[in-house]
């Protein structure tokens, strides 16, 4: 056998070459896709959901009912600008570059609280699209109401991910919140169901305490109306629940932390931590010793504390810091838009997933009327999804919402080929921290309790529809059977004239009225009947959610 001569290895100069450090900004300029920004309609989509979900965190945050503007140009050079304006917070000129300029900055990752944002990425990737699409610029106007406005042209160093902040002006004037303008290509805009126009339709539908104004591209001004005048309640932070703790965040929290005493430290930064729960802890884990510094917390300490976390019984998570748009104001939306012949709204009570993490769903289903979509001249079912308000368009296929509306059986509800009925069912899931499937934050990911919550809800809608339907089906079958007894009644009088000799007109008064009497008993009837059937409904699905 001849020996195969192998090549030599690598050195380790040559190796060490190849290591190289790159910035976040670097990753996702070759990772577009992973923040959406994929397809033209798309990605102007994306542009506009990162900054109109900004512009209403800040509109709540400031308490104010929003104002949003959007305008789309189309410029001469196939580009597009895009212009959007609110009035919330506006940032302070020291924080622009970091909000605008620079990827994983800003004032929400940290907080424990309900916000569309999470993670400091959407605005600063909109802005580097920008620059990496039109090589232009994005321009940012900022007030925060304290009559100073403050004006720049910026745009993010890739290599370092830093802002470079060029023109800056400075003038008094009486102004709060943000404008921002910035030029793309690679994106086109029209009405389709991925559009800009359809996310801030249904940014509308979810949001009836806001009023936002679209300017086409032809000019054209669209707006959304505010349905109502309330503002909703300023998100609160809160704090973990220990049920939802990892060892590795303990870690991290505890080596931050500035009180004096591991024990200190537990009753301090989580809820439902008492004094007695950590005496009981201690009692179970006599090795870890909760009187000494929480820099000091080891990882084995930590998971043993984590560990001993999981077998006692805690105090539910709070659940006060959610905000849900509420039924009657989801009501009042859906009847607005889709003036529908049926609608259900419900909201459930507050659950947990993984083990610590609060959040509630809210759901509806409407029937008739402009209700579903036309698509293709077709009238098809459609699901409105959302997290915190914000619609949810794309990625439908891997996101609880859909799993949860795929598993129910729609045939129990009389809505056997619901695909093709015209049906919108809305989904809301409010959460601190909303599980989203990827960074471009367009699905949730189907965590069994969020499903399961949402399967509960959209079948309380269901049902509700199922008794109209059945109402409407009886109502047809009763007035077809009315038709037929009334449409004999003249022949039969006349043939009784012939042999009785009576008046053709008593005859056929008396004749009405047994036939009123029939049918009327009839009808009730079926009214008795269609009380079992629902009571059979409510009964079934009361049992398959106990089974479950
Ligand atoms: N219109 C606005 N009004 C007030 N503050 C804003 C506005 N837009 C952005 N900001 C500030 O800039 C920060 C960065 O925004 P960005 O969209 O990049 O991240 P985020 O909203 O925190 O999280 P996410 O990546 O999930 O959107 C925000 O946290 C906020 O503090
Ligand atoms: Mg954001």
């Amino acid at each position: 056998m001849t020996e195969v001569k192998q090549p030599p290895l690598p050195t380790e100069e040559q190796l060490s070459k190849e290591f190289k450090e790159y910035s976040v900004a670097e990753f996702f300029k070759r990772n577009r896709q992973m923040l959406g920004y994929s397809g033209k309609v798309r990605s102007l989509t994306t542009i506009i959901h990162e900054a109109i979900s900004n512009s209403l965190d800040a509109a709540e945050e400031a308490g104010v009912l929003p104002d949003i503007y959007v305008e789309i140009q189309e410029l001469p050079d196939g580009h597009i600008k895009v212009i959007t304006e609110d009035n919330g917070t506006g940032v302070p000129k020291k924080n622009i570059g970091q909000a605008f300029g620079k990827l994983l900055a800003g004032t929400k990752f940290h907080q424990m609280k309900q916000k569309r944002g999470q993670q400091g990425i959407g605005i600063s990737y909109a802005v580097l699209f920008s620059q990496l699409t039109t090589g232009k610029n994005t321009h940012v106007k900022s007030g925060i109401g304290d009559h100073k406005v403050y004006e720049c042209d910026l745009a993010i160093d890739v290599k370092s991910n830093s802002p470079v902040i060029i023109n800056e002006k400075e003038y008094s004037k009486n102004y709060r919140g943000i404008r921002i303008e910035f030029e793309f290509s690679e994106v086109t805009y029209n009405r389709s169901e991925y559009s800009v126009y359809e996310y801030l339709r249904r940014t509308a539908l979810a949001n009836p305490h806001c009023q936002i104004t679209l300017v086409e591209p032809n000019k054209e001004v669209i707006v959304f109306p505010r349905a109502v005048k309330e503002v909703p309640a300023k998100p609160k932070a809160v704090q973990p629940h220990p049920l939802g703790i990892t060892t590795s965040d303990l870690i991290e929290m505890a080596h931050a932390s500035t009180s004096r005493k591991i024990a200190s430290f537990l009753t301090s930064e989580f809820s439902r931590f008492s004094a007695d729960k950590v005496k009981e802890i201690a009692t179970l884990i006599p090795d870890v010793n909760f009187d000494r510094a929480p820099r000091a917390l080891t990882w084995p300490e930590a998971e043993k504390i984590v560990n001993t976390i999981q077998k006692l019984k805690w105090i539910a998570p709070e659940t006060d810091a959610m905000i849900p748009i509420g039924e009657s104001h989801i009501e009042k939306s859906l009847k607005n838009l889709l003036q529908p012949d049926e609608l259900k709204v419900i909201e459930r009570k507050p659950k947990v997933f993984r083990g610590g993490i609060p959040f509630l769903v809210e759901a509806a289903i409407a029937y008739g009327g402009k209700a579903g979509a036309n698509i293709g001249g077709q009238t098809k079912a459609e699901v409105l999804r959302y997290a915190n308000r914000t619609p949810l368009l794309f990625d439908a296929g891997s996101c609880a919402t859909m799993e949860a509306v795929k598993n129910i059986d729609w045939n129990r509800y009389d809505l056997k080929d619901w695909e093709n009925q015209p049906i919108s069912i809305f989904i809301n899931l409010v959460s601190i921290h909303v599980p989203y499937t990827g960074a471009g934050k367009m699905a949730v990911s189907p965590e069994d309790e969020i499903v399961q919550e949402m399967r509960n809800a959209i079948m309380d809608c269901a049902r509700q529809v199922s008794i109209y339907l059945h109402a409407m089906q009886k109502a047809e079958e009763q007035e077809q059977r009315r038709q037929i007894f009334f449409k004999y009644i003249g022949e039969v009088a006349e043939a009784l004239h012939d042999i009785t000799g009576k008046p053709q007109k008593d005859l056929q008064d008396k004749l009405r009225k047994i036939a009123e009497k029939r049918t009327a008993l009839m009808e009730a009837m079926d009214e008795e009947a269609e009380k079992a059937e629902v009571e059979d409904l409510d009964e079934e699905a009361e049992k398959e959610i106990q089974d479950e």
